[in-house]
């Protein structure tokens, strides 16, 4: 088969990475790709909105199976746009990517079909939206309502700091018009995070190992939000019946509801969920593998992953056999000097030959006119350890960040570590 996958950054290398692993598959393109993946997949100079030119190129190349990664084309709906001109296509239409491109349907959803998540309201005016937020308290949690490249979400701890969210979303429009024409303000909730994606084709549901991401750029969750500064599976020190809970009382009866709705759900469905004092509660639904979960994730999987794609799109995911390895899996996200804030491009990466135990996933890379990938990005590079445990993966992980450089990378020191405690 020959396939194409859409996205440039570590979640594509590592869904690359995985695919170049079948032995069905005879092609691997990716667009637009980055500087790692060109070393497994043929890179195409089309980008992700680009669907006219997506088309155009999966039909002159024999495309079997175009795979989406990311969040904009899928809510865009480069799904649809393929399957109208005849072309097989991997992940949800539109009409169901809905439940990350617009928080108001994802949570007037879980309202209308009970299904746990923070109490909240949402507004579609700013003066009513600023009268009802007034007659909360803080810390409360301030989301605008569409796509917002992961920084729509504020969590005040001062009314002040939510007073100021809410103006930069509906009047500043800080997200753009669209993204910003209606907020969510809920609850704001404790406990820890679970990231936990699923393989769904409408009605069957089969998790994946679940993980965990650390969000803020500095050791101990300090500092600004970034979209992922590492991440870890499996999660030893949260049980089973945790996972079992989740899957019982939010993923499963979420996929049956978007069925239910006429917007069945085919392809990755992440629950970013959190563990309260009251039991499993949803944050946020995603559309698609998460960045950096898939990092870790995708390396303990054992079983061929275009059959699960295939399987997913043929309605059978029921019968697919799908496989995890036992091992851990710990990934370190080294960054640009500045990240989250601005941060300069084309710092020449050196040690990359020198990486001994781990898989790299390129994030932000590029290979200039001299043949020296350089940066590209904020997010630079993921390490990848696996090991027989978490303190193995972790080790082997940060022997390996250590051997590359560039003029003032960071990571956080602390990945996997809520694990160990
Ligand atoms: P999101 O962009 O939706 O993933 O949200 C970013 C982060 O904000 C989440 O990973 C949580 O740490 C935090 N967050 C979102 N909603 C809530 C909430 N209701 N209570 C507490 N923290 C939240
Ligand atoms: N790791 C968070 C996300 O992919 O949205």
């Amino acid at each position: 088969m020959r396939v194409l996958v859409i996205g440039r950054g570590g979640r594509e290398h590592a869904i690359v990475w995985a695919l170049s692993k079948s032995p069905k598959i005879s092609k691997l393109f990716c667009a637009p790709g980055n500087g790692g993946i060109a070393g497994l997949a043929e890179c195409v100079p089309i980008t992700e909105l680009q669907f006219e030119e997506i088309s155009t190129f999966a039909k002159e190349q024999a495309i079997d199976l175009v795979m989406v990664a990311p969040d904009d084309p899928l809510a865009a709906g480069l799904v649809d746009h393929l399957e109208s001109k005849g072309i097989a296509a991997f992940g949800p239409r539109a009409n169901a990517a809905i439940i990350e491109g617009s928080k108001v349907f994802m949570k007037q959803l879980l309202k209308k079909y009970s299904i746990p998540t923070a109490a909240y309201e949402s507004f579609d005016a700013y003066e009513p939206a600023l009268a009802y937020l007034r007659s909360q308290t803080a810390p409360i949690v301030i989301k605008a309502d569409g796509l917002a490249a992961g920084k729509g979400v504020t969590v005040a701890q001062t009314m002040e700091e939510a007073e100021a969210a809410l103006k930069d979303i509906m009047v500043g429009q800080v997200f753009g018009a669209s993204a910003g024409a209606s907020v969510v303000i809920e609850e704001f909730l404790t406990g820890q995070e679970m990231s936990l994606l699923a393989f769904v084709d409408g009605s069957t549901v089969r998790l994946m190992v679940p993980s965990q991401d650390h969000k803020p750029v500095f050791d101990n969750d300090k500092g600004p939000n970034t979209g992922g500064m590492g991440t870890y599976s499996p999660l030893p020190h949260i049980p089973e019946s945790i996972v079992q809970e989740a899957l019982v009382n939010i993923v499963q009866p979420t996929a049956d509801a978007m069925v239910a709705e006429g917007r069945p759900f085919k392809g990755v469905l992440y629950a970013g969920l959190i563990l309260t004092p009251n039991g499993v509660k949803t944050i946020e639904f995603n559309a698609r593998f998460g960045d950096p979960e898939t990092q870790v994730i995708l390396p303990r999987l054992k079983t061929d992953l275009l059959d699960i794609f295939l399987a997913i799109n043929n309605g059978t995911l029921a019968e697919q056999p799908i496989e995890w390895s036992d091992q851990a899996a710990v990934c370190v996200i080294v960054a640009s000097p500045g990240y989250p804030g601005p941060y300069p491009k084309g710092l020449p990466i050196t040690g990359l030959d020198q990486v001994q135990e781990s898989l790299v996933f390129h994030a932000g890379t590029a290979v200039d006119e001299n043949g020296q990938i350089v940066t590209n990005g904020g997010r630079v590079l993921g390490i990848t350890g696996l090991g027989k445990d978490i303190i193995e993966a972790r080790q082997k992980a940060y022997a390996d960040a250590d051997r590359i450089h560039f003029e003032g990378k960071h990571y956080r020191t602390d990945i996997a570590m809520k694990a160990l405690k």
